[in-house]
């Protein structure tokens, strides 16, 4: 499908498909007062008949009378006139797209820039929509033995009510487009069983992106350099399992040469099993999405790699499959992490911050600017935070405040937990240096303030997607989301404003 902005069209001249909004009680919208005059009084008198209300998300797909110059209307229910949110909005757009394609439309013209959005630019609402038709259109049907028919829809035109921010939107419309094309590698990735992704394939995923664009290197150290580097936290999680762990270095340079990189670290876990502390049945369903930090790294440098995003960027992946059995480790080993801190184990089942803390630590030789990792780390988070949240946590204000706003920004928002001294208290071990489970109470805190002892020498934030990386329960209802690479693309790009 191909993504176009144009300025102000007047409607009866368009051939494809028109995406008019309408709002509740009657009320149009100016692209709606516009068809309803050309169309003389049709529109109108359609909302009079009550055929629909004017809720947001609803649709109404109708063919018009063959007088009318275009081929087919979709009237996008959007709301009380003047109450729109940034959800809001979004919900139009993804209904509208699926509303169009189920529909058999080929070619889309779209009038929803023009709906009011709180405070939201007209270039918001161009990034949102590209990302919303490619979000609309997502599907995964690699394994079905019956394919989803082929997207019919193979243009989608933007209209804006005028031509006064051309510039600015060409530019959203841009990166609507290349954070898209980042949340669908991320996602596609996710979805991958784990028989299939494994870190080697991780690997080699982040090795063809490397070939994709000269402005990324790619290199991948094995268990052996690993040992080398005392990475004693990644090998212990990995001893169990059959394929052997990676740890996956991608560098885009984008910025200057000298220009200090910011770190993005991602949890691989491409299957958590709990190992030895082993995860109920129920539990383990889900668990392939483990390694959703390392898919949100590679989607977030693509989309960076795509826009030629002046900023350096370095990947970091600890991709390691969580099993148990005879070789794995268990509770009560005590672990010699690469930083020479020891960590004493109480569970093996919380094997996500242990890889993440020689990931952290192999952060130090890059001196970045700041290090941000990207982790599905604890069910907890999703009891406090639900689906709807992911869990920031940071030893710097300044950077927890970017990644809020980025996310306000993007639509892909994150809330703020505490990492004071007080919780500190819930990860002593008898034993060693630390151990790595705090227990039940604030489980994302005492897994936050774990890694922050890995991260003592740079600015950092950690965020706990395990909320809203991917819908893991429910049989039916799986599916990654793609998050949180709206919000580090947007932290990136904001970077380089
Ligand atoms: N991968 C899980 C966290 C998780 C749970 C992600 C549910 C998505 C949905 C992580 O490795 C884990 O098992 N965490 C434990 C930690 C605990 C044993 C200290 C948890 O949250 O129960
Ligand atoms: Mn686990
Ligand atoms: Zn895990």
């Amino acid at each position: 499908m191909k993504l176009s902005i144009k300025a102000s069209q007047p409607l009866k001249q368009q051939k494809s498909c028109l995406i008019i909004g309408v709002y509740e009680d009657g009320e149009l919208t100016p692209s709606g007062k516009e068809l309803d005059k050309n169309t003389q009084g049709f529109i109108r008198k359609l909302l009079q008949q009550g055929v629909m209300q004017g809720k947001v998300g609803q649709i109404l797909p109708l063919f018009l009378p063959p007088h009318s110059a275009c081929e087919q209307i979709l009237l996008a229910g959007c709301g009380k006139i003047n109450t729109l949110t940034p959800a809001g909005f979004r919900k139009i757009m993804v209904s509208a797209v699926r509303a169009l394609n189920a529909a058999s439309a080929k070619q889309a013209s779209c009038f929803l820039a023009e709906l009011p959005v709180g405070d939201k630019s007209l270039a918001w609402k161009v990034k949102q929509m590209a990302e919303c038709a490619w979000e609309a259109l997502y599907r995964f049907d690699l394994f079905k033995s019956e394919k989803e028919a082929p997207l019919a829809l193979n243009e989608f035109v933007i209209h804006l009510p005028d031509a006064k921010h051309l510039k600015a939107c060409e530019q959203a419309l841009a990166q609507g487009q290349a954070v898209a094309d980042g949340i669908t590698l991320t996602k596609n990735l996710a979805n991958l069983p784990s028989n299939i992704c494994t870190p080697a394939f991780l690997a080699e995923q982040a090795r063809e992106l490397g070939k994709r664009y000269a402005s990324l290197n790619v290199k991948v150290l094995e268990e052996k350099e690993m040992r080398k580097l005392g990475m004693g936290a990644i090998l212990a999680v990995s001893q169990g399992s059959a394929q052997e762990a990676k740890l996956i270095c991608l560098e885009y340079k984008g910025g200057k040469q000298k220009a200090a990189p910011v770190a993005l670290v991602g949890k691989g876990i491409t299957f958590d099993t709990g190992g030895n502390s082993l995860k109920s049945p129920e539990n383990m369903v889900g668990m392939k999405y483990d390694m959703c930090g390392a898919a949100t790294v590679l989607g977030t440098i693509k989309a960076a790699a795509e826009l030629k995003l002046p900023v350096n960027i370095v990947g970091i992946i600890a991709a390691v499959e969580n099993m148990p059995g005879g070789t794995a480790y268990k509770p009560e080993d005590i672990l010699t992490s690469m930083s020479g801190q020891t960590i004493e184990v109480i569970t093996t089942d919380a094997e996500g911050r242990l890889v993440l803390s020689d990931a952290l630590t192999y952060c130090e030789r890059y001196q970045p600017e700041v290090v941000i990792d990207i982790a599905t780390l604890t069910g907890a988070v999703v009891i406090a935070l639900g689906v709807h949240a992911t869990g920031l946590m940071s030893n710097d204000d300044a950077l927890a405040h970017d990644l809020l706003q980025a996310g306000l920004e993007s639509n892909d928002r994150a809330w703020q937990l505490p990492l004071w001294d007080e919780y500190q208290e819930q990860i002593k071990s008898p034993f060693a240096d630390m151990a790595n489970s705090g227990g039940r109470s604030a489980g994302s805190i005492t897994a936050g303030c774990f890694l922050s002892r890995f991260a003592k020498k740079f600015r950092w934030a950690h965020l706990d997607v395990a909320g809203t990386a991917a819908m893991m329960s429910g049989t039916s209802e799986r599916m990654a989301t793609g998050r949180p690479v709206a919000m580090l693309a947007q932290y990136l790009i904001n970077r380089t404003r």
